[in-house]
C-alpha cells in the first residue's frame, strides 16, 4: 500500500506516474525542526535504497545527501554523487519505504551517530512524501516501483560489450580499436565517442577532419555489428553561427543569470549557455536536435555534465577559492553559488533558481533527449546519463561516473547496482576497470567478471591514464573468455532485464530479498541475486585465487573457462571457491535453470532461441523478440524445457 503525504505546493518532478491516495497523518516519522523527519530504528534495523550513494548495501552508519555533484574523488565519506535516489526502506522492527519527493537538497542521516536515529532532512518545505507498506523489503520495492512506472527498454546490442575511452580523436583511432578487437577474437558491440568527436567540443557537430564522412562511417561500423555511441554535454556553446546557441537565444530556451540575461558557465566547450530543461518547450527543442545524429545512423547516446557541471562562471572565475562565510560543512560553497546564480522558468511561469529544482536538472536533460528519440526512431535507443533523479529510469539508464581503477571502486560497483535498481535504474553499470588512474591486468579481468552480469558493460577510461582496452594487455585470451561468458549468458541476462522491466521489479537485488528469513543471507553484501536463477559471489580482492560463498540453499555451481561450462551440484552453507583470472564462478538456484548460447562476435549475430539449458530446474520461461522492437510486452515469453533426465 502506497499513501502520499502533501506538504505545501510542491514543484512537479515527474517521478511518480500513479495515482496514489493521500493520507493525512504520517505514519513512521516525527516532525521536527521545519521538514525534519526523524524515525528511531531498531538495533538491527537494515535501512536500504539511496541509489547511487557511497559506502554498502545497508545504508546504516552514513550520512547521504541528495545534491547532484561532479566530482571523481568519490571517497567514502563524499556525501553527495550524481544522481539524488531519495527512496529508503527501513527494514526491522518496523518495515517501511520512504520516498522524499522533492528536487531541492536532501540530507538522510542514517544513524550515523550511532543514536539509532533515522533522521531526513528536507531544505524546502515544498514535498511529496510517499510512505509504502509491505510484506517485507522486497514487496515494499516492488510496490514503489509499481508507481513510478516501467523502466527504460534499451536494445539487445546495449547488452552487448562496449569499449570507451576519453582521447579517442580521429575515425582512424575507432577503427583500430575495432580491428584490435576483432584480431583477438574478443566480441563487441558498440565503442563511445568521447568529446573528441565534436567540432570543439559543441553538442550536436562532428569534427569533419577528423571524422569524415560520418554517416558513411557510421553505417561501414554497423556492417561490422559495431554502433557508436556519442556523448552529448548539456551545455550549449556560445557562438554565433552555433545554430543550437542562436535558437536557444532567440526563444528563451536557455537558463537566466540574475538580470534576465542567460546565465554563461564554462565547461569543455568554453563558455556555455544550460538548456532550460525545466520548460517543456525546450526540452522537446532540445531533444529534436537528436535528429543531426540520427540522420547520422547513430542511436546510441551518453548525456554528460548534467548535474551541471561547471568549471567557471561569470560570478566566479575557475581558481577562485570557497566563499568562506557561506561555509556548509557537506558542499564546496561554489558549488552552492552557482546553482543560486541561475534560474528556470517552470511551466506553470514561474521563475525558480537551480538550486531550488537542482536534482532534476540531469533527469529532464534524459526524458528531453529520450521524448526527442523515441519521435525520431522507429526502434530502441540506447540512452545512458551521468546525473539523474527517480523518474529518469523510464527515458535512459545511467552509469556511476567517474570512478578510478581501484578494488574499492569495484566493490563499490557491486554495491551500487541493488541499490539504484530499488530506484528503478535497471539499466546501470560502472565504467569497468576504473575511470582515473591506471588498471592492472587483474583489476581489469576480475572487474570485467562483475560486469558480465550488470546490463551496462562498459569499459571505459580517462585520458592520461593507462590504456584499457583489453587487447593491450597480456594473453588477450583470458579477456575473450570473460567477454564470451556475457555474449553466452545473453539469452539470459537480456530475457530477465526484459522481464523485470515489464513487471516492474528488480533484476539485480540483495540476498536478503529473496531469503528474508535466513540471518546470514540478510548481512551479505558481496553477493548479489540476478535475476530469476543466478547468484554471484565475486573476487573483489588482489593476489586472492578464491573466496569464501556462502550459499542460502544448495545450487548448481557454474564455473565458465576456456573450455566452456562446467555444472556441480553443492550444498548449502559456506564453501570456498577457486576462480583463477580466466574463470568465472557463479551460482544457480535449485529447481531454476539458465539458458545459454554458443559464442558469437556481437549481438547481431546471436539467435536468442538457439540456446542450451544449465541449472536443476524444469520450465524457464524466456524473453525473445528481434532485439530493437518497441512493442514489448511479456507476450513474447517462450517456455523452454529441459528434456527429462531418464532413470
Ligand atoms: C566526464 C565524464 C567522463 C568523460 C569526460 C570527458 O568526466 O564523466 O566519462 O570521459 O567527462 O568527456
Amino acid at each position: 500500500m502506497v499513501t502520499q503525504y502533501l506538504f505545501g505546493v510542491p514543484v512537479e518532478t515527474f517521478a511518480v506516474t500513479a495515482e496514489v491516495p493521500k493520507g493525512t497523518e504520517l505514519p513512521y516519522f516525527s516532525q521536527e525542526k521545519g521538514m525534519t523527519f526523524t524515525c528511531a530504528l531498531g538495533a538491527e534495523d537494515i535501512v536500504y535504497g539511496l541509489g547511487e550513494t557511497m559506502r554498502g548495501i545497508n545504508k546504516r552508519g552514513g550520512r547521504y545527501i541528495s545534491f547532484n555533484y561532479d566530482d571523481h574523488n568519490h571517497r567514502d565519506d563524499m556525501p553527495s554523487m550524481y544522481g539524488a535516489h531519495n527512496f529508503i526502506v527501513v527494514d526491522g522492527e518496523q518495515t517501511f519505504g520512504a520516498f522524499f519527493d522533492t528536487p531541492a537538497k536532501v540530507v538522510f542521516d542514517v544513524d550515523s551517530d550511532g543514536s539509532g536515529q533515522l533522521s531526513v532532512a528536507c531544505e524546502s518545505s515544498d514535498l511529496r512524501l510517499y510512505i509504502v507498506e509491505g510484506r517485507g523489503a522486497y514487496d515494499i520495492v516492488r510496490q514503489f516501483l509499481g508507481i513510478i512506472g516501467r523502466s527504460f527498454l534499451p536494445p539487445l546490442w546495449a547488452f552487448g560489450y562496449g569499449q570507451s575511452r576519453w582521447g579517442y580523436k580521429t575515425a582512424r583511432e575507432v577503427s583500430r580499436v575495432a580491428d584490435k578487437y576483432r584480431e583477438a577474437g574478443i566480441p563487441l558491440d558498440y565503442i563511445c565517442l568521447d568529446i573528441d568527436y565534436m567540432d570543439r567540443y559543441i553538442d550536436f557537430t562532428v569534427n569533419r577532419r577528423r571524422f569524415p564522412k560520418m554517416a558513411e562511417y557510421t553505417a561501414g561500423m554497423l556492417e561490422r555489428g559495431l554502433h557508436l555511441v556519442p556523448i552529448v554535454d548539456a551545455g550549449v556553446k556560445i557562438e554565433p553561427g552555433n545554430a543550437v546557441y542562436e535558437e536557444g537565444v532567440q526563444n528563451g530556451y536557455f537558463c537566466k543569470n540574475r538580470d534576465g540575461r542567460d546565465f554563461q558557465a564554462e565547461v569543455w566547450p568554453g563558455m556555455t549557455h544550460f538548456p532550460d530543461f525545466m520548460q517543456e518547450k525546450a526540452r522537446a527543442w532540445f531533444g529534436g536536435h537528436y535528429q543531426f545524429y540520427t540522420g547520422l545512423g547513430l542511436e546510441g547516446f551518453w548525456n554528460d555534465m548534467n548535474e551541471p557541471a561547471i568549471f567557471s562562471t561569470e560570478y566566479r572565475k575557475k581558481d577562485a577559492p570557497p566563499d568562506a562565510d557561506r561555509g556548509d560543512p557537506d558542499q564546496p560553497d561554489r558549488h552552492i553559488a552557482d546553482f543560486k546564480d541561475f534560474f528556470h522558468r517552470l511551466d506553470d511561469g514561474r521563475h525558480i533558481s537551480n538550486y531550488k529544482v537542482h536534482n532534476l536538472y540531469g533527469a529532464m536533460m534524459t526524458r528531453a533527449s529520450g521524448e526527442g528519440l523515441s519521435k525520431l526512431l522507429d526502434r530502441r535507443y540506447l540512452l545512458f546519463s551521468r546525473s539523474s533523479y527517480i523518474g529518469a529510469h523510464r527515458y535512459g539508464g545511467i552509469w556511476t561516473g567517474d570512478n578510478a581503477s581501484t578494488w574499492k571502486m569495484l566493490r563499490q560497483n557491486v554495491y551500487h547496482m541493488p541499490s539504484l535498481n530499488m530506484c528503478g535504474f535497471l539499466y546501470s553499470g560502472a565504467d569497468t576497470g576504473g575511470f582515473g588512474g591506471n588498471a592492472s591486468r587483474e583489476l581489469l579481468l576480475r572487474w570485467l567478471a562483475v560486469s558480465v552480469f550488470t546490463p551496462l558493460m562498459r569499459n571505459h577510461s580517462a585520458i592520461g591514464t593507462r590504456k584499457q582496452e583489453c587487447y593491450r594487455f597480456r594473453n588477450t585470451e583470458d579477456f575473450k573468455t570473460i567477454i564470451s561468458l556475457r555474449y553466452r549468458l545473453l539469452p539470459y541476462l537480456y530475457s530477465e532485464y526484459m522481464k523485470a522491466a515489464l513487471r516492474q521489479d528488480m533484476l539485480i537485488r540483495p540476498l536478503a530479498f529473496d531469503y528474508p528469513d535466513d540471518k546470514k543471507a540478510r548481512e551479505i553484501e558481496d553477493q548479489l541475486m540476478i535475476g530469476e536463477s543466478i547468484m554471484i559471489a565475486p573476487i573483489l580482492e588482489p593476489g586472492v585465487k578464491g573466496r569464501i560463498v556462502y550459499l542460502p540453499e544448495p545450487m548448481t555451481e557454474v564455473r565458465y573457462n576456456r573450455e566452456g561450462f562446467t555444472c556441480m551440484d553443492v550444498g548449502a552453507g559456506e564453501r570456498t571457491a577457486m576462480a583463477p583470472l580466466n574463470t568465472v564462478v557463479f551460482y544457480i538456484r535449485q529447481g531454476r535453470l539458465v539458458p545459454v548460447g554458443e559464442p558469437v562476435s556481437n549481438t547481431a549475430e546471436m539467435d536468442l532461441l538457439d540456446v542450451e539449458l544449465l541449472g536443476s530446474g524444469t520450465v524457464y520461461e524466456q524473453y525473445v523478440d528481434d532485439g530493437y522492437t518497441k512493442a514489448c510486452s511479456l507476450e513474447r515469453c517462450v517456455l523452454q524445457r529441459r528434456e527429462q533426465a531418464e532413470g
